[in-house]
């Protein structure tokens, strides 16, 4: 469906977003907001915050923010005309019907195309595996101890043994030959024309953490070559910014999560009552997974398979989750291979008694190092403790060095002292320096990311407060801003200043449908300065927030004027341009902006 601008903005303010929200979240009025518990990652403070006089959303903690329409986007997985209808109904409103034209598919975002593709495959699936001819698809589940809840919880379905089979469904849904194959379903070649990726497997959809269908893993019942077959990366499914599970599992009330490698892992564990766990998409572990964990957990629980491939998949994934500063423990799965069989042998009693007898990680690491060294030969035995040297080399904070010295001595009965003096040889010889293997959490300043923090708290700045405008438009404009999104915001927000019409930063929320660029825009209006340590600081004398105003200006100034001498080319108006900016930029420094009174120019 496509709805005019107009149409949208009537929806949206006709639905206070306080009285949305209340609806779904325990808010809490403090100051000029409303608080509650984030509704999109796991807390036990309240980082969510609605503002009535923006009539928008902002989570502190994990950034999601939007309008009112965002909202039931995220919250009930909605696409953006499900939550413009939905919210239509809510205030009464009759949206005008009519079908979109292919220009306006095309324009309506190839991703929510494909998302659209992609959860009309899974729903058709589904339905073969509920039917007659998914009966060898549903043996195949059951065989394998799963529930018909679990079967459905999971959305698994069937992909039927023909060739084009879900290619002339979603053909008869008038979706294009080229989308269906840029959504990851079907190929394309001479001898059998369009057919499908999958069939004669059993489907498990991937989802997003907002239970948006991105892609599919299909597994051959009983033998067969390859043994899964994964959708390919496509525009929505990112096999490495997502994990299969985590839908669920985000709200999972424990504080750690559990990772392990296969879906059907994952769902033997949900099965048995751990709604923790979640796995990788046939692909290695990866650091942009371990940022997505670290949204929704203080530590993981390694659950990887128990044979030679499983050990290493799993040093690996300890190193990347230290780089996050995500603690990890590992799971002993012995006899068995996989949390699946674990739990079907021995219940999920026993499975609980491994995840709280979790091995540390560094011990997991030790023991795996022991095995390559011979300890009844003396030097392969002080080859073996400078190895635990080099390691604990790695701890930057000194007592928790200490306590690791202390555990692994006792553990091999060296004594701590010799220990201690190898540790600080080390790091003195500098063959390893402490804080290079184990990063201690301080992030380097990005440039490019500084750039954008000083762009954003200029706009929610001005946003604030009208006089702040008024004061600063005279060095201002929206190329000043080199960001493309924040650039058409801009342009929005001066033009309503300038002409005099109300703004309202919500509405620009929508002038976008991508859930991204609308968590951006209310990023852009919500940002806070913040001190050396990370954290939000409040300016209450006017002094200071004159001079942080004065900061920010020339820091935004400065960097767009260096994007434009970039890019400059031979245009006479560009040219122009930056030589004004300039002056202007030299001018500003030796200006004080004042807020209330005139600037005074020195
Ligand atoms: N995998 C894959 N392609 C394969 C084999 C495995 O993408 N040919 C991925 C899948 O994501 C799978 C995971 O690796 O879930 C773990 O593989 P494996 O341990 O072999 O399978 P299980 O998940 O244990 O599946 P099953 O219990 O059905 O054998
Ligand atoms: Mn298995």
């Amino acid at each position: 469906m496509y709805y005019p601008d107009e149409i949208i903005e009537e929806v949206r303010s006709k639905n206070d977003i306080v009285d949305v929200i209340s609806g779904y979240v325990r808010l809490q009025k403090k100051g000029a907001n409303y608080v509650g518990l984030c509704p999109f990652h796991n807390e036990k403070t309240g980082s969510f915050s609605v503002s009535r006089s923006k009539q928008m959303f902002y989570c502190f903690g994990c950034h999601e923010g939007g309008n009112v329409i965002t909202f039931i986007m995220k919250y009930e997985n909605a696409t953006f005309s499900e939550a413009l209808e939905k919210l239509a109904e809510r205030a009464s409103i009759t949206l005008p019907k009519y079908e979109l034209s292919e220009e306006q598919k095309r324009k309506a975002g190839k991703k929510n195309l494909l998302l659209e593709i992609n959860k009309e495959a899974a729903r058709y699936f589904y339905y073969q595996l509920r039917g007659n001819s998914g009966k060898h698809g549903m043996d195949y589940f059951l065989k394998r101890q799963l529930s018909e809840e679990t079967i459905n919880a999971f959305g698994l379905g069937f992909a039927l043994p023909f060739g084009d089979d879900l290619v002339k469904y979603l053909k008869s849904k008038d979706y294009k030959d080229a989308d269906i194959i840029e959504a990851g379903l079907a190929s394309f070649d001479e001898k059998r024309g369009l057919h499908d990726k999958f069939w004669n497997r059993v489907m498990f959809p991937i989802q997003d953490i907002n239970h948006r269908v991105i892609g599919f893993g299909g597994r051959v019942m009983g033998e067969g070559e390859p043994k899964y077959l994964n959708s390919p990366e496509t525009p929505v499914f990112d096999k490495s910014r997502n994990l299969f599970g985590l839908n669920f599992a985000r709200s999972s009330k424990k504080d750690y999560l559990i990772l392990c490698e296969g879906y059907m892992d994952v769902i033997a564990m949900h099965q048995a009552g751990f709604k923790e766990a979640v796995a990788s998409l046939g692909t290695a572990f990866t650091s942009g997974q371990a940022n997505l964990l670290k949204r929704f957990c203080n530590s993981v629980i390694l659950s990887y398979d128990s044979d030679g491939a499983g050990t290493s998949a799993a040093l690996r994934a300890i190193g990347i989750l230290r780089e996050v500063d995500l603690n990890a423990k590992v799971l002993d799965l012995k006899p068995y291979k996989d949390p699946d069989e674990f739990i079907k042998n021995l219940g999920r009693e026993a499975f609980e008694e491994r995840i709280n007898t979790a091995k540390n990680s560094f011990f997991f690491e030790t023991e795996v190092l022991e095995k390559g060294f011979d300890l009844k030969d003396p030097q392969e035995k002080t080859s073996f403790y400078r190895e635990i040297a080099k390691k604990i080399c790695g701890f930057a904070d000194e007592v928790e060095r200490n306590n690791y010295i202390d555990a692994v001595c006792e553990r091999y009965n060296i004594s701590a002292d010799a220990m201690k003096k190898m540790v600080i040889s080390y790091a003195a010889s500098g063959i390893v320096r402490p804080e290079q293997t184990i990063k201690s959490g301080v992030k380097k300043a990005d440039p490019a990311e500084g750039r954008k923090q000083a762009q954003r708290l200029l706009i929610t700045w001005m946003s604030e407060e009208r006089d702040i405008f008024d004061r600063i438009s005279e060095y201002i404009s929206p190329s000043d801003f080199t960001e493309e999104l924040y650039r058409r915001v801009a342009e929005r927000m001066f033009d309503s200043f300038n002409s005099g019409t109300p703004f309202e930063a919500a509405s620009l929320v929508s002038l976008t449908q991508d859930e991204d660029e609308q968590k951006e825009i209310a990023r852009l209006f919500n940002t806070k300065l913040t001190g050396l340590n990370g954290l939000p600081v409040e300016i209450d004398d006017v002094r200071d927030k004159e001079k942080a105003l004065h900061d920010i200006l020339i820091s935004v100034k400065t960097a767009s004027l260096e994007y434009h001498s970039q890019n400059i080319g031979s245009d006479p108006d560009a040219i122009k341009k930056v030589l004004e900016d300039k002056k202007l930029l030299d001018d500003l420094k030796k200006t004080k902006i004042k807020l209330g009174g005139d600037n005074r120019h020195g």
